[in-house]
């Protein structure tokens, strides 16, 4: 499958916050964190949005790749984030960078969204529909996880990643990717409850009972005469079984990655790097132990970043790459394992 990665770019809000710095605002400590997770820090967004950021690293991945805008046939962001129910966040870049000529649509893979926009590029390049996509990455998971559960909001960070791919002789060698609605609940965050005036009060005791329901002026219809006295509902927060996702990811991206390599004809030891997504480090340390790789081979950021979802594998490839330690002809590896659940794997040539 003939693509390349031709340009990366990142963006991460301007506010750090660290593990010490949790310590003073809620019951956590450094080393429960760290110990558990290896995260030690995290970009939180004050200023930024999820399109800001997805726009400034879709910027920088464009200006790397040499390629003008207009180039660009298709745009994906894979995102659980986003400002906007609609516009989608790739329609707002498309709108910001004037790349008239692409397609522009978001996905929602959680963790594995970056993964999943690179099997969807792909598809496109072999069916002849696009020759030139940006593939992004973009979350502000601190207004999606609740600050008064001390065992999610110390996960999470904020950022944005890009990566500009183009129809070539090399590059993409195989994706595989999956996807088990049957576990979903193990990591859920729910959207707004219907919440008209003919919609039983939601989530109360209310909600069952008969009386709460009176004939209005709607002719025959149920009708909530006091709708427009209550407030809005609040919002609902990212909900996760820890235990029930480490066991999924630890089963699974082994897996997924021992696949992509086998279908592609490539040994793990020709790999130079394997860029999971970078949710924990024991995670992290499972899989490379399960593939009998040295952890010299998987780059981190989390202990900076924290888990930025769809975004960590396109910011952790961007940082490596800004680093100069990409060299052309390098084969490695993208993962990544979320929220669906699902996940995804790639292998490719630099
Ligand atoms: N600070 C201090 N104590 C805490 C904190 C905290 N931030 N959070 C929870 N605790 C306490 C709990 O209350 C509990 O106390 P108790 O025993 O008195 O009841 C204790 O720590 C243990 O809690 P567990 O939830 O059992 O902790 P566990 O050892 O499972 O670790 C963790 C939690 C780190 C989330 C672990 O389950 C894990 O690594 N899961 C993988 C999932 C993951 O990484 N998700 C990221 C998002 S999903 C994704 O990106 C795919």
């Amino acid at each position: 499958m003939p693509a390349k990665i031709i340009g990366t770019g990142s963006a991460l809000p301007g506010l750090v916050v660290t593990n010490k710095e949790l310590e003073q605002i809620m019951d956590t400590t450094d080393e429960w964190i760290s110990s558990r997770t290896g995260i030690r820090k995290r970009h939180i967004a004050v200023e930024e949005t999820t399109t800001s950021m997805a726009i400034k690293a879709s910027e920088t991945a464009v200006k790397k790749a040499g390629i003008r805008p207009e180039e660009i046939d298709l745009i994906i962001v894979g995102t659980v984030s986003g400002d906007k129910y609609f516009p989608s966040t790739a329609c707002q870049i498309q709108e910001a960078l004037s790349a008239q000529n692409a397609v522009a649509f978001d996905v929602n893979a959680a963790c594995a969204g970056f993964l999943f926009g690179m099997t969807i590029a792909d598809a496109y390049f072999q069916a002849g529909r696009a020759d030139t996509a940006l593939i992004v990455g973009a979350e502000t998971l601190s207004k999606m996880v609740d600050w008064k559960d001390r065992s999610t909001c110390v996960l999470f960070g904020d950022g944005a990643g890009a990566a500009v791919v183009r129809k070539e002789d090399s590059g993409i060698l195989h994706i595989v990717q999956g996807a088990d609605g049957a576990r979903g609940s193990a990591l859920s965050c729910d959207s707004r409850p219907v919440n008209s005036p003919f919609a039983r009060k939601p989530f109360t005791k209310e909600f069952f009972a008969a009386d709460s329901l009176s004939e209005g002026s709607c002719a025959d219809k149920p009708f909530r005469k006091d709708f427009y006295a209550d407030p809005l509902p609040a919002p609902d927060y990212l909900k996760m079984d820890g235990q029930e996702v480490f066991r999924f990811a630890v089963r699974t991206v082994p897996k997924a990655v021992q696949q992509v390599l086998a279908e592609a004809g490539i040994l793990p030891d020709e790999v130079k790097y394997f860029f999971l997504h970078q949710a924990n480090i024991r995670i992290i340390e499972a899989v490379a132990k399960k593939l009998a790789q040295p952890m010299e081979k998987f780059p981190t950021n989390l202990q900076r970043c924290g888990n930025i979802s769809a975004a960590s594998v396109p910011i952790l490839l961007d940082h490596v790459n800004r680093e100069g330690n990409l060299q052309k002809g390098d084969k490695i590896v993208l993962a990544g394992f979320g929220a669906g659940l699902t996940w995804g794997a790639a292998v490719l040539t630099w």
